[in-house]
């Protein structure tokens, strides 16, 4: 089985990224990352791909005319790689109309909430504002919304008395990335379909179709 080719998009640290980039040292995970992009510059994801040989570019708002202009960039930069999917590990931007009309339905992107409560930058801080006892993370397929796409995966994190914003964040970025790499690698290996705003992976060998 030829591995499926993905981009991963970085805005951080990267701890996403280094735990697909693992995964992906067992031919039998079927994925290969082949480019890591950033929306900035100094980003650990970006390091994280240096250091592995994977080819890595930096594509920054504030050096392109407008944001249409950037978006067309970032897709010319991504298409250039030919990916299957698209993966935003932690990518603090939203894709416009031209990513979305290219990599639409095979865009991924991971949220720390369970979605469609907490959408924004501060999942785990409003989940804890909120009091809610248990939040987690969500994998979903990107749209035109914030957070709004179609679900892929969810998990459930335990929300502790406790808690503060940084060990709530680290609980659940554990759970996030666990997730992660199960979804992205059974996504290539099974495919999946999407009918309505419900997603099955894998289960049957017709779920190609929609799919890889
Ligand atoms: C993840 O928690 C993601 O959900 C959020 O940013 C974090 C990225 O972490 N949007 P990292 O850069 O992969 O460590």
């Amino acid at each position: 089985m030829n591995a499926t080719p993905v981009v991963v998009l970085v805005s951080g640290g990267g701890s996403n990224l280094a735990a697909l980039l693992e995964a992906t040292r067992d031919p039998a995970y079927g994925v290969e990352i082949v480019a890591v992009g950033a929306d900035r510059e100094g980003t650990g994801g970006v390091e994280i791909a240096r250091a592995a040989g994977i080819p890595a570019f930096v594509c920054r708002v504030g050096d392109h005319a407008d944001r249409a202009a950037w978006d067309a960039a970032l897709t010319e930069f991504c298409e250039g790689y030919g990916p299957a999917l698209v993966i935003s590990a932690g990518f603090m931007k939203l894709v416009g109309p031209a990513f979305l009309a290219r990599f639409g339905g095979r865009l991924l992107n991971t949220h720390p909430a369970l979605l469609p409560s907490f959408p924004g930058i501060t999942g785990a801080q409003d989940a804890l504002d909120y009091g809610v006892k248990v939040t987690g993370a969500t994998l979903f397929l990107v749209d035109e919304g914030v957070d709004t796409g179609v679900i892929l995966a969810q998990c459930v994190v335990p929300v502790e008395d406790a808690d503060t914003v940084e060990t709530l964040t680290e609980r659940i970025k554990v759970a996030e990335r666990a997730q992660l790499v199960e979804f992205v690698g059974r996504m290539a290996r099974e495919g999946w379909t999407v009918s309505g705003r419900r997603a099955r992976i894998g289960a049957s060998g017709e779920l190609k179709e929609t799919g890889l």
